[in-house]
């Protein structure tokens, strides 16, 4: 039977303490398709690490709290950037795949909110399980840091959007216009036309899409991912929602001395035929 693993893969679990988890890792990363190179360098890592891990033979059940605790020793307390990060992703989805991710209660804060945005790639987007487990992962991720415990998502605001919007009209004004309609200056000079944000299929899609379609493109638009950093990303998004809102934003949620003045605005003109046409 033919091995699997590369020569160097399999000279790492061989010679392992840990052997039998890491042949186990090792097996997954490969049905996962990750290349040779990329299985090798994660497995290294895992020998490394698991050394760290409070002892679980054969199969041990890990929290994501145990594992942040033993992956964070990898990253610089001054950048935060850390060593391992990936590996750390990675050990992650191997451990949900296998049902050895122990839930945790109070960790749980967003698992409403996360279990919607699953629910959505399913219907919408059709990822496959793995794409979906990653994509949980990062937004658990960003979540993890972006927020203090305690702190809750709609306090992931003022600085986040305005940092957002910064980067929203570097990097997506240009095709989607500074208000989102999808006429920026690229499109006004022959560019394919861009999507508004303000139809109600965007109005409903959770923000997480708005990652999705930075990170992954759309259609004829584009990946961002190399040039839009992951936190970024979610900046943008929130920005994006912000921008949907001022464009729909219900007469309620307007401060009751500033409804005169939305009443005074003039109505947005009608579309003549031409923009009509366009659509
Ligand atoms: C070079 C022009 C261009 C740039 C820059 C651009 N987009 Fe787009 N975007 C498009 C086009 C074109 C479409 C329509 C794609 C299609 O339907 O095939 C689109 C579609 C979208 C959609 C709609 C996806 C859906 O579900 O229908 C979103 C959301 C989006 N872009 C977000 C962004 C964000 C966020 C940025 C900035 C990081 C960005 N775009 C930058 C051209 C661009």
């Amino acid at each position: 039977m033919s091995d699997p693993f590369s020569r160097i893969a399999r000279r790492l679990i061989d010679e392992s303490s840990y052997r039998q988890e890491l042949a186990e890792v090792g097996a997954w990363l490969v049905t996962e398709r990750y290349r040779p190179f990329v299985v090798e360098q994660h497995l290294r890592r895992m020998d490394y690490i698991l050394g760290r891990l409070p002892p679980g033979e054969p199969a041990g059940v890990y929290s994501a709290t145990e594992l942040d605790a033993v992956f964070s020793l990898e990253c610089s307390p001054v950048s935060r950037r850390c060593r391992f990060a990936a590996t750390h992703r990675v050990y992650q989805r191997f451990l949900a795949a296998r049902a050895r991710l122990r839930m945790e209660r109070s960790g749980d804060r967003f698992a409403d909110l996360r279990q919607r945005y699953d629910q959505f790639l399913v219907d919408i987007r059709g990822l496959s399980l793995s794409s979906r487990q990653h994509h949980a992962q990062t937004v658990a991720d960003f979540l993890k840091r972006a927020l203090r415990p305690r702190q809750p998502l709609k306090t992931l605001t003022r600085a986040d959007v305005e940092r957002g919007q910064q980067r929203f009209n570097i990097y997506c004004s240009p095709c989607h216009s500074r208000i989102g309609d999808g006429n920026g200056m690229v499109v006004r000079r022959g560019y394919r036309q861009a999507a508004s944000y303000h139809t109600e299929k965007l109005m409903k899609a959770p923000v997480g899409h708005f990652f999705d379609v930075i990170t992954n493109g759309f259609g004829a638009m584009p990946s961002y991912a190399s040039r839009v950093e992951p936190d970024d990303r979610w900046r943008i998004a929130a920005y994006i929602r912000v921008l949907q809102f001022s464009e729909a934003a219900p007469l309620d949620v307007v401060p009751a001395e500033m409804r005169g003045e939305l009443d005074k605005t003039p109505e947005t003109p009608k579309p003549t035929l031409a923009q009509g046409a366009a659509q």
